[in-house]
C-alpha cells in the first residue's frame, strides 16, 4: 500500500511503524494516498486522495474544512496510525468515482449544484454529516446520495428519533438479548448493528430524548454498542448522518440538545437551501416531478408533458413555503384532475399558487382543502360540518400519535396549536383530545 507523507517530516519510529504495518513510502505522484502531517491542514489541498494526521485533536470547524477541500478523512498521528491508514486505503479502492448526480436529485440552480458538490466531497469521507434545511427541502434525498456516493458496503439504516417510544428506541437502537426486559422475547441485534459497514440516518435528530442522547454520544465517540441486558462493547463500523429542520444551535443554547452530541453530529454540516431560494431548479423539478407521477401512477388515463410559461411563471413566484414537498403535491394534484392536453396550464395549479400567496399559515394547506368537494356537499344538502371537522381532528390526531411515540407534549408539537385560543398545557388538550376519540391511555 503505496502512501505518501507530506508536511511536517514524521518522527522516524513512526515511518518505521508504517513500513513495519507494510506500508511503502512513495513520492506523491506515485501514492494511493497523500498524509498531510501537521497541526494546521495544507495551505494547498493535495488534488488526489488524501488525509489530514494530526498530532494534537483538531477543532471540527479545521476537520470540516479540510474536508470540503477534499480530505478523505482528518486521523490522529498515534500508534493506530498504520492500521488506521490501512483501512482508509482500502475503502478509497472501493470508493465509486462521482459521477453526474444521480437520477432523482435535481440540481440546477448554482445553490442547488454547491450541495451537490459538497455532498459528493463529505460522501467520501468517514466523517458525521448535519444536514440541516426547511421542511421538504431535500434532507432524505441528501441522505440517500450521501450513502449511495460513499462506497460503503453495507445499508442505509434510517432511524426516525421522534417516531420511535422513548421506551423503545434504545432497544431498538442497541438491541437486546432476551429476557433483558418484559416484551425481549429473544436477541435483537439493533440498529445500529444492521448498519454495520453503511450509514446510520438520524432523521429529526433533534427530537433525541436526553437519556438517548448520551448513549449516542457514547457509540458517536468510541464506535461501540452493547446491547441491553448484556455488558459485552461490540465495534460497529458506521457513518452518521443527521438531519434536522429546527435550529440545533438554538436548542443547545436552551440546553434542550446535548453540546457534546452536536459537535459530534455536525463535523460537516450541509443546508439545504429553501426551495424560494433557489428558483432556477423549477422548471427541471416541475419536469422531474410530472414523470415521476407517470413512474408512479403507470395507469394514470392521460399523460401531459409539458408546462405552459404561464404555469411556469406562478411556480416560479410562489414562495414554497414546503419546498420541494409541497411542489410535488401541487404537481401531482394537478395531474390526478387532468383529463386532456398536453401542456399542465395556469389554470390547473391549486388557488393559492395561481394567487400567488400560501394560505393563511394557521389554515391548513391549500391542498388539503378540496373547495369542489365541499362545494358538491353543500349544493346536494349532504354538508355536516362537525362531522368533517371531527374526521379532520382524528386523522391528525392519528397521525401525530404514529410520529410521536405516544408522548402528549410532542403530538401538540407536531399539531401546531391545538384547542381554542392560546392554550397553556397543550399536552393536556391532547389527552383530552385522545380521550374524546377513545384513542386509549398513552405515556406522559
Ligand atoms: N433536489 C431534488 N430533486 C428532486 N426531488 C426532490 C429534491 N429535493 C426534494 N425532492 C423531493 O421532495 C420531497 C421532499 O424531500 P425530502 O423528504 O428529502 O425532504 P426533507 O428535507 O427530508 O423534509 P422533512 O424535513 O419534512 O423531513 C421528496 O419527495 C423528494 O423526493
Ligand atoms: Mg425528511
Amino acid at each position: 500500500m503505496s502512501i505518501a507523507l507530506l508536511g511536517t517530516p514524521l518522527a522516524p519510529v513512526r515511518r518505521k511503524a508504517l513500513i513495519a504495518a507494510g506500508h511503502e513510502l512513495v513520492t506523491p505522484q506515485r501514492a494511493e494516498l497523500r498524509v498531510h502531517v501537521g497541526a494546521r491542514p495544507p495551505a494547498r489541498a493535495p488534488r488526489a486522495p488524501w488525509v489530514w494526521a494530526t498530532p494534537s485533536p483538531v477543532a471540527p470547524a479545521d476537520a470540516a474544512l479540510a474536508v470540503l477541500a477534499g480530505a478523505y478523512d482528518v486521523v490522529a498521528v498515534d500508534d493506530a496510525l498504520p492500521a488506521t491508514l490501512g483501512r482508509r486505503l482500502a475503502e478509497l479502492r472501493v470508493t465509486r468515482e462521482p459521477g453526474p448526480p444521480p437520477v432523482g436529485f435535481v440540481a440546477e440552480s448554482e445553490a442547488a449544484k454547491r450541495v451537490v458538490a459538497e455532498l459528493d466531497r463529505a460522501a467520501r469521507t468517514s466523517m458525521a454529516v448535519l444536514l440541516t434545511g426547511e421542511t421538504g427541502s431535500g434532507k432524505d434525498l441528501a441522505a440517500r446520495h450521501l450513502h449511495a456516493r460513499s462506497g460503503r458496503t453495507g445499508d442505509l439504516v434510517p432511524i426516525n428519533c421522534a417516531a420511535v417510544p422513548n421506551e423503545l428506541i434504545e432497544g431498538e437502537l442497541f438491541g437486546y438479548v432476551r429476557g433483558a426486559f418484559s416484551g425481549a422475547v429473544s436477541d435483537y441485534d439493533g440498529q445500529l448493528r444492521a448498519a454495520s459497514h453503511g450509514t446510520v440516518f438520524l432523521d429529526e435528530v433533534d427530537d433525541t430524548p436526553k437519556t438517548l442522547q448520551i448513549k449516542l454520544l457514547r457509540v458517536l465517540e468510541d464506535h461501540v454498542v452493547s446491547r441491553l441486558g448484556e455488558n459485552a462493547w461490540r465495534e460497529v463500523d458506521f457513518r452518521v448522518v443527521a438531519a434536522t429542520n429546527r435550529d440545533l444551535d438554538e436548542l443547545v443554547r436552551r440546553g434542550e440538545f446535548g453540546a457534546d452530541l452536536y459537535q459530534r453530529l455536525a463535523i460537516v454540516r450541509i443546508e439545504l437551501p429553501p426551495l424560494r431560494d433557489r428558483l432556477e431548479d423549477i422548471p427541471e423539478l416541475a419536469a422531474h416531478l410530472i414523470a415521476r407521477f407517470y413512474r408512479e401512477e403507470p395507469r394514470a388515463p392521460h399523460r401531459v408533458t409539458t408546462v405552459t410559461p404561464a404555469a411556469l411563471a406562478a411556480l416560479q413566484r410562489y414562495p414554497w413555503p414546503g419546498n420541494v414537498r409541497e411542489l410535488r403535491n401541487v404537481v401531482f394534484q394537478a395531474l390526478v384532475h387532468k383529463r386532456a392536453g398536453d401542456d399542465l396550464l395556469l389554470s390547473d395549479l391549486a388557488e393559492h399558487v395561481i394567487r400567488g400567496a400560501p394560505t393563511d399559515r394557521r389554515t391548513t394547506p391549500g391542498t388539503l382543502i378540496d373547495r369542489g368537494a365541499i362545494a358538491k356537499l353543500l349544493d346536494e344538502g349532504r354538508m355536516n360540518l362537525r362531522s368533517l371537522r371531527d374526521d379532520l381532528e382524528r386523522t391528525a390526531l392519528e397521525l401525530a400519535v404514529a410520529r410521536s411515540g405516544g408522548s402528549p407534549a410532542r403530538i401538540a408539537r407536531l399539531l401546531g396549536e391545538v384547542g381554542r385560543g392560546a392554550s397553556r398545557d397543550p399536552a393536556g388538550t391532547v389527552r383530552a383530545m385522545l380521550r374524546r376519540y377513545g384513542m386509549g391511555t398513552v405515556s406522559t
